[in-house]
């Protein structure tokens, strides 16, 4: 299983070890790439899977998929919306472990139409970062706590995107986040998604440098045909495989799609997971395609201090 300059070869169901008395926590895992991240490492036997969502029912039937081939995994569907800080924070309450060895932040959305949070803040900002923040505010001391552990193994994943690159020009505009930025587009795309998942490539190189224990990288899984694509107005879509294709990266199903997260979160031995870094698939180490703004200390810094801001004034 070579890993950093070329792809990986990866098979999770080979080359996972055995999770055993590990802790997982998953944003997203009621659909898509979070719901096929959780059946994949459950097989792996972990004490105990945490997974967030919305929609209950596909809770439900999670659990009892995993239960039917792996009923001692124990499972927990943690209901929140993520555009509400307060569901969130409250939300976080379920979590009964007294470690946590993945936090995969993995949940979600795209092209929005324009809106602003229950805190008012621009929808794709408030769902993929603010609230992954919140998340990792709550769980991080159990997170520093198990990283105590001898031979514990402590991973934070972000999931990004190549859609990064459209974000503003000076990277994320706070003066306007408190809005619903209709200003921020360019020829049909959407630089307010690019801004959050710029956030999400700059907070997980912020919590690597602050908490070394952890690591913490972000990772792009590829072009992944699940309802966050499908979903897509037909031009949009186009324009989403057609800039992938010129950039070599085809569309993927969830099987081959999923390969990416579960790499950097299980798969990499520790050594070979670089602290900070930014991944595309499967396991390539890609910092050298990161823009000056998306390497930026500063902008991660001046993000770290807007979000903890943010977050020490919810109730
Ligand atoms: N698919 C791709 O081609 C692709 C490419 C690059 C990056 N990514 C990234 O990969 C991640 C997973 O994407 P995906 O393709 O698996 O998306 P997906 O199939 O649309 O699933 C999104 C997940 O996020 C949850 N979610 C969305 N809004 C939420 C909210 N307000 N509150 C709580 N949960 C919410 C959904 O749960 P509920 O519906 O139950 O709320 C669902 O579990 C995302 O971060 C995305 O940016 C995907």
């Amino acid at each position: 299983m070579p890993a950093m300059s070329g792809f990986v070869d990866f098979d999770p169901e080979r080359d996972i070890p055995s999770l055993r008395n590990r802790v997982i926590f998953i944003t997203g895992g009621t659909a898509g790439l979070g719901r096929a991240s959780v059946e994949a490492l459950a097989k792996h036997e972990p004490a105990h899977i945490y997974f967030t969502g919305r929609n209950a029912q596909s809770g439900e039937s999670l659990i009892a998929d995993v239960k039917k081939s792996n009923p001692a995994v124990g499972m927990t569907f943690v209901k929140m919306d993520m555009a509400s800080l307060t569901s969130v924070k409250k939300a976080c309450d379920q979590f009964l472990h007294a470690r946590l060895d993945i936090l995969m932040c993995n949940a979600g959305i795209m092209d929005e139409p324009l809106a602003v949070s229950e805190d008012g803040f621009e929808i794709h900002f408030a769902v993929n970062h603010l609230a992954h923040a919140m998340i990792t505010k709550r769980l991080l001391p159990i997170m520093l706590k198990t990283a105590e552990i001898p031979d514990s193994d402590v991973r934070l994943i972000s999931l990004t995107s190549v859609g990064w690159q459209m974000h503003p020009k000076n990277g994320i505009a706070f003066d306007t986040l408190r809005s619903k930025q209709g200003n921020l587009t360019m020829l049909g795309f959407s630089l307010r998604y690019g801004q959050s998942k710029l956030s999400n490539i700059l907070y997980a190189a912020e919590i690597a440098r602050r908490y070394p224990s952890i690591k913490a990288v972000s990772v792009h899984p590829g072009v992944v045909a699940t309802d966050l694509v499908n979903n897509l107005p037909t031009m949009r879509k186009a324009l989403v495989y057609g800039t992938n294709w010129l950039m070599g990266i085809s569309v993927m199903d969830e099987n081959k799609g999923r390969l990416s997260q579960l790499w950097v979160a299980a798969g990499a031995s520790r050594n070979e997971l670089v602290n900070g870094a930014y991944y595309m698939p499967v396991g390539v180490l890609s910092n050298d395609k990161l823009d000056k703004t998306a390497k930026s200390e500063e902008l991660a810094r001046e993000l770290w201090l807007y979000t903890e801001d943010v977050l020490s004034k919810v109730t």
